[in-house]
C-alpha cells in the first residue's frame, strides 16, 4: 500500500544483495512509496547479477561501488547528481568481516583482516557521507540511515570484530550527525536491528541460537527485513525531520528487556 510518503525523494540504496538483503526490501518499499534511487553494491557482488532484477522492478539504475574507495564514492556521486540534482537519502547497508568469515576466535583475530572488515563496515559509512558532503549532494533536510547491531552496547561472543565496527559505525553517525545538521540540515541515524536471516546474519557462528532466543526475548519478536524497511522509509520520510545523531533500536523490545517469561519457562 503507497501513501507517497517518499514522492518526489531521490537517494541511493548501498547493500542489496539478494531478495533477502534488508537494502533489498527497503529499495522495494521506497519504490513503493514514490522514491526514485541509485542502487549499488561492491563490484564483486553485482557479478552474481541479482540487483539488475531489482532495478528492472524499482525503475532504477545500478551503479557500482566498492563502498571503500573514495574514487568509487565519486564516481557513483556524480552520477547521482548528474541524474536527480541533489538527493535526499542514503542507506548504507553494509556488513562484512573476514574474522567472522574465517571463524576466527574473538582473542586471535587477524589485525589485517580486522582492519578490512572496520573499513568496509564502519570507515565506509564515513567515506560515503565524507564524498556527500564535498559533492554538496544532499538537500536539506535529507536524511542519512546506516544498520547496526546491538553487538555495539552488549556482548554477542561470535560476532566478533563486527561488534566493534559496530560501536564505531554508531558513533560515526554521532559525530558525522552533528556537523552535516549543523551545515545543511541533514540528520544522520543509525537502525539497530533485530537478527534477520540474510546473507551477512546467517554468516554469524551460532546464528539460528541468537535469533530464537532474541525472538523469545521480544515481547514483540524479532523485526523482519520488511519491518525494518517500513521503518528506514519512515526515516527517510518528512515525519522525522529532528530525528538525528540516534541510534534507533528496531528489535521488538530485545534492548529492554532483562527476561520474558518464554526464557524463564526453558529454565525451570
Ligand atoms: N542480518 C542481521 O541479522 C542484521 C542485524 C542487524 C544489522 N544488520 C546490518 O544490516 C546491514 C545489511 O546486511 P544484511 O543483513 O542485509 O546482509 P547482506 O549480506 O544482504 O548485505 C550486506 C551487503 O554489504 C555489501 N558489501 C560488502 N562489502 C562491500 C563493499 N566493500 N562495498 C559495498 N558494499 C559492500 C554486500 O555486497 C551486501 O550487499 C549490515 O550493516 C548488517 O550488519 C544485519
Amino acid at each position: 500500500m503507497s501513501n507517497n510518503l517518499l514522492k518526489g525523494k531521490k537517494g541511493i540504496i548501498f547493500g542489496a544483495l539478494d531478495s533477502n538483503s534488508i537494502a533489498w526490501k527497503v529499495a522495494e518499499k521506497c519504490y513503493e512509496q514514490g522514491a526514485e534511487f541509485i542502487l549499488t553494491n561492491a563490484p564483486v557482488a553485482m557479478r552474481m547479477g541479482e540487483i539488475n532484477k531489482l532495478a528492472e522492478k524499482t525503475n532504477a539504475e545500478v551503479v557500482p561501488a566498492d563502498a571503500t574507495s573514495m574514487e568509487d564514492l565519486g564516481k557513483l556521486f556524480d552520477k547521482a547528481i548528474e541524474k536527480f540534482g541533489k538527493i535526499d537519502f542514503v542507506l548504507h547497508s553494509i556488513g562484512m568481516s573476514v574474522n567472522v568469515r574465517k571463524g576466527m576466535h574473538y582473542t586471535d583475530i587477524n589485525y589485517d583482516w580486522l582492519q578490512k572488515g572496520w573499513d568496509v563496515s564502519a570507515v565506509s559509512f564515513h567515506k560515503v557521507m565524507k564524498t556527500a558532503w564535498e559533492k554538496d549532494a544532499m538537500n536539506e533536510w535529507g536524511s542519512i540511515l546506516a544498520l547496526s547491531y546491538i553487538a555495539a552496547q552488549r556482548v554477542f561472543p561470535d560476532y566478533n570484530d563486527m561488534a566493534d565496527n559496530k560501536s564505531y559505525l554508531e558513533s560515526i553517525a554521532r559525530s558525522f550527525g552533528y556537523h552535516f545538521g549543523e551545515a545543511k540540515k541533514v540528520r544522520v541515524n543509525t537502525i539497530s536491528q533485530s537478527p534477520t536471516p540474510t546473507t551477512a546474519g546467517q554468516g554469524v557462528k551460532g546464528f539460528g541460537g541468537f535469533i530464537n532466543f532474541a525472538e523469545d526475548l521480544s515481547p514483540l519478536g524479532n523485526a523482519t527485513a520488511d519491518e525494518c524497511a517500513d521503518y528506514c522509509v519512515m526515516m527517510f520520510s518528512d515525519f522525522t525531520k529532528k530525528v538525528t545523531m540516534q541510534n534507533l533500536y528496531h528489535d521488538g523490545g530485545f534492548s529492554n528487556t532483562g527476561v520474558s517469561q518464554k526464557v524463564i519457562e526453558k529454565y525451570l
